[in-house]
């Protein structure tokens, strides 16, 4: 009788130390008063910045997230950048004046007020909760691990770190390899993020052109047509790190789709073809596959075991459409140039249309996409 007392009383304490049994000034449960920060910065990231939408400023917090955490290099050694460090937002007219930042500036600025409005948080966990917030409004997303604690005490990276879409395979993998030991399978996963992205620097005769027709969710379109035939340029030809998409029609202000070469270079490599072929259709395979690279990049330059898993405060994602990837209309099988051999492509349906559909321009459907730009240094 008091042996087994004893017993219930050991697996309750262990399961109430792994429980969400610590309640945040809002009331919120959580598993670490640490971690209670991070709401009403959730929120106010939501309101003053993001408006709860996967649009662009959400999107440029995503690439933010890339950009300050790959900046790290083993080979280097330790004083060429802090990994996800902050250094973005702590030394702003530094880093984001690489020309392979080019752009960043607009998310810089835009998360340097929280530095001051939230002063309990680091540069560095700023830059990836804000990711994981601005990813929670794209349908089809994952809930991020986020992990905090990383300190603000780090330097600034040195230039040359942050992949850019002319480099090769060879350099982009080598990159990724050097910065935090990813596979190339990881790599693949990472870039589910550009199917919520657009181009506003790579031609900049035009504005904010998408990669997949669908920008605001977070499908796997971009997986199917970076394997179609490109046809044209949605703006001006032959820009660096451009290459023909395969839906360069516009009108107005709904921009063509546009293809970066290191998309469409890794989508056809031997080393990645099959990895990218694999996300086609494979909503929660690519969703899970790509939390699990986050969580890897995300804590770039620092132990896991420093951190206190905050991942109770991540907002909970909009749900996925639930459309199966489809073929845009004008496109079909036969335009896909496949090069893995070793599966086979999946069967899917092809939109109706004798016409190119056009890409909507905002989030909210519109022409006019609401936008928060604030000014800062960067
Ligand atoms: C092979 C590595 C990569 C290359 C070469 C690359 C390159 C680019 C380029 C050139 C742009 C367009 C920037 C502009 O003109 O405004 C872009 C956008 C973007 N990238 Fe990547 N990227 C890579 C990997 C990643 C990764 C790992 C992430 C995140 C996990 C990411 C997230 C994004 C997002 C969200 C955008 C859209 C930004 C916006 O719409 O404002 N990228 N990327
Ligand atoms: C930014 O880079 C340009 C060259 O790309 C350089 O001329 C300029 O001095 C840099 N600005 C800062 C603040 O470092
Ligand atoms: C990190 O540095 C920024 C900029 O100086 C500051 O506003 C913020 O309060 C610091 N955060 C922490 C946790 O020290
Ligand atoms: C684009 O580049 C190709 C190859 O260098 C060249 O033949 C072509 O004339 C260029 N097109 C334009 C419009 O500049």
């Amino acid at each position: 009788m008091v042996f087994s007392s004893l017993v219930a009383f050991v697996a309750l304490a262990t399961f109430a130390s792994a429980a969400p049994s610590k309640t945040c000034p809002d009331g919120t449960r959580v598993s670490n008063t640490a971690c209670c920060a991070f709401i009403p910065l959730a929120q106010d990231l939501q309101t003053n910045v993001f408006q709860s939408q996967c649009g662009e400023d959400a999107h440029e917090v995503i690439r933010l997230t890339f950009h300050d955490a790959i900046a790290i290099s083993q080979s280097k050694g330790p004083s060429a950048g802090g990994g996800a460090d902050g250094s973005m937002l702590l030394f702003p007219t530094v880093e984001p004046n690489f020309s392979a930042n080019n752009g960043i500036d607009d998310s810089v600025n835009n998360l340097i007020p929280f530095m001051q409005t939230h002063d309990t948080i680091s540069a560095g966990d700023l830059i990836q909760f804000a990711g994981a917030v601005a990813l929670s409004n794209c349908p089809g997303a994952p809930q991020l691990e986020f992990l905090a604690g990383r300190p603000n005490q780090t330097i600034a990276a040195i230039d040359g770190l942050i992949p850019e879409p002319q480099d090769s395979v060879d350099t982009i993998l080598d990159r990724f390899a050097d910065a935090g030991n990813f596979s190339p399978f990881e790599v693949i996963s990472l870039l589910a993020s550009h199917s919520v992205a657009r181009a506003d620097k790579v031609d900049t005769s035009i504005d904010a052109a998408p990669f997949d027709t669908t920008p605001f969710t977070f499908d796997t379109q971009i997986f199917l047509e970076v394997l179609l035939k490109g046809v044209g340029f949605p703006g001006s030809p032959n820009n660096t790190g451009e290459v023909e998409s395969p839906l360069p029609l516009g009108s107005g202000s709904d921009t063509g789709e546009m293809r970066l070469q290191s998309d469409f270079a890794l989508a056809r490599d031997s080393r990645t073809a099959c990895f990218w072929q694999g996300f086609v259709n494979e909503q929660e395979f690519m969703a899970s596959s790509f939390k699990a690279a986050m969580s890897k990049m995300a804590i770039l330059g620092h132990s896991r075991s420093d951190l206190i898993d905050c991942s109770d405060v991540v907002p909970a994602p909009k749900s996925a459409v639930n459309a199966p990837a489809s073929f845009p209309a004008t496109t079909g099988p036969d335009d896909l140039e496949l090069t893995c051999t070793s599966s086979q492509f999946p069967s899917l349906t092809i939109d109706v249309g004798a016409t190119e559909t056009l890409i909507p321009h905002c989030s909210n459907g519109g022409q006019d996409c609401p936008s928060v730009q604030f000014s800062g240094p960067a």
